[in-house]
């Protein structure tokens, strides 16, 4: 569980710039288009105006920018001799405002908040969710503000537009972006993702991915669908974004129709699926096993131990069998007797939960345990600091 009284303020607002090389090579393939119009809609302190001023868009009547952050907005401004127009702190308000009278842009960039809904104030989730109705698309609380930014920035670009953002990389699976998923699909002639190995915004632990996706000229033509350029590396973006663009193979149909999963398929794996599929002898994973959600200790090798541990400090009482890591089952069956020869082996295969020994009389072998903790100052990390007693 998270709260909002814990977040910072950077994190309120979405506040992570996007770094130079990042902004540059997204800014290279939009510049192919020779755009007259870019919005860039919550511009930061101004990294992709940067971009643009360094590429030198001779072509480039106006740069129309929002930021909610008027400090912010000002070192953007202050960055750069771009033809700038400030359009309003509020890209959502804005446009639920302008949208009837906008002629659209030639081209979207930029990186928006990603904002988890319940953290938004309440003001902002009603614009969010109008965005939506107005589109007819379905609408859940689920959503993050990155969705809505990434519909309306879509609906200003003009046929032919292109738009290039940082997003989630949540994008293909999450459920409550299944609206944007079909809005994309439905409005782009092509969608392609860059899709990097590693993590690229390391302080937010946030998966990302580079989206690159242009209009269709006409409301009537078809789109050719979605690729991906997975296992990306930064050497990804030393390469011409306009050839990746061209050369990438497209996926439509029944493929992209829900989660983007399968386009990470070829297309030999896509048959087998849809063959698996229609054949009643296999089961879906749900008619044998359920799901669920894992632990969040705050502190592993604290609370999942081995049994010397459990020994040395006579905790029999609170340990309960686990496995410390999906490395230590070998196979897709974990049985009682992998459980004995892990724990033969030594690895921690106890998971050491003190709730049956209440929070207030502590008998003293949990307490010269928990003492071990407190000198490694376990009790101050943040998943075990926000528990009701921190283990
Ligand atoms: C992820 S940062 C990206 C900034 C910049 N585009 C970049 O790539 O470096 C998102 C920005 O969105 C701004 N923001 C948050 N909500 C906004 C809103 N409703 N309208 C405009 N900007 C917003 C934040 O203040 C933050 O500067």
């Amino acid at each position: 569980m998270n709260f909002i009284a814990l977040e910072s303020k950077q994190k309120l607002r979405g506040g992570f710039y996007t770094e130079q090389t990042i902004a540059s090579f997204l800014v290279k393939w939009v510049r192919t288009s020779r755009p007259k119009s870019i919005l860039e809609p919550s511009c930061g302190d101004g990294a992709f105006l940067q971009a643009i001023e360094e590429q030198h868009f001779e072509f480039l009547k106006q740069v129309c920018i929002c930021e909610l952050d008027a400090e912010e907005a000002e070192k953007a401004k202050r960055r750069t001799r771009l033809p700038i127009r400030f359009l309003a702190g509020d890209f959502l308000r804005w446009y639920l405002q302008c949208i009837q009278n906008e002629e659209g842009f030639d081209a979207v960039v930029g990186n928006p908040p990603f904002i988890r809904y319940q953290y938004l104030p309440e003001e902002q989730q009603l614009l969010a969710e109008k965005i939506f109705s107005l589109l007819n698309l379905r609408f859940t609380k689920h959503t993050n503000a990155w969705v809505p930014f990434i519909i309306a920035s879509v609906k200003l670009l003009k046929p032919g537009g292109r738009i290039a953002m940082v997003i989630p990389s949540e994008i293909f699976h999450i459920p409550h972006a299944q609206s944007l998923r079909h809005y994309l699909a439905d409005q782009c002639s092509r969608i392609l993702l860059i899709d990097p190995k590693e993590l690229w915004f390391t302080d937010t632990l946030q998966g990302t991915v580079l989206l690159m996706a242009e209009k269709k000229p006409k409301r009537s033509a078809k789109g050719k669908g979605v690729s991906v350029v997975s296992n990306a590396t930064r050497r990804t973006l030393d390469r011409d974004p306009e050839a990746l663009f061209q050369e990438a193979k497209y996926t439509n149909g029944e493929t992209i129709k829900g989660k983007w999963m399968q386009i990470f398929l070829t297309s030999r794996e896509r048959r087998l699926l849809a063959d698996c599929r229609d054949r009643q002898e296999v089961k879906l994973f749900s008619d044998v096993a359920s799901v669920d959600v894992g632990i969040v200790t705050g502190a592993n090798k604290f609370f999942l131990v081995p049994d010397s541990t459990i020994e040395e400090f006579q905790l029999q009482q609170w340990a309960h069998p686990m496995f410390g890591r999906s490395g230590h089952v070998r196979g897709l069956v974990y049985s009682r007797k992998d459980h004995r020869s892990n724990k033969k082996s030594g690895l921690p295969a106890n998971f050491l939960w003190f709730r049956e020994a209440g929070l207030k009389k502590v008998p003293v072998n949990i307490k010269k345990y928990l003492s071990l903790g407190l000198s490694e100052k376990l009790h101050l990390r943040f998943k075990c600091r926000t528990r009701n007693g921190w283990y």
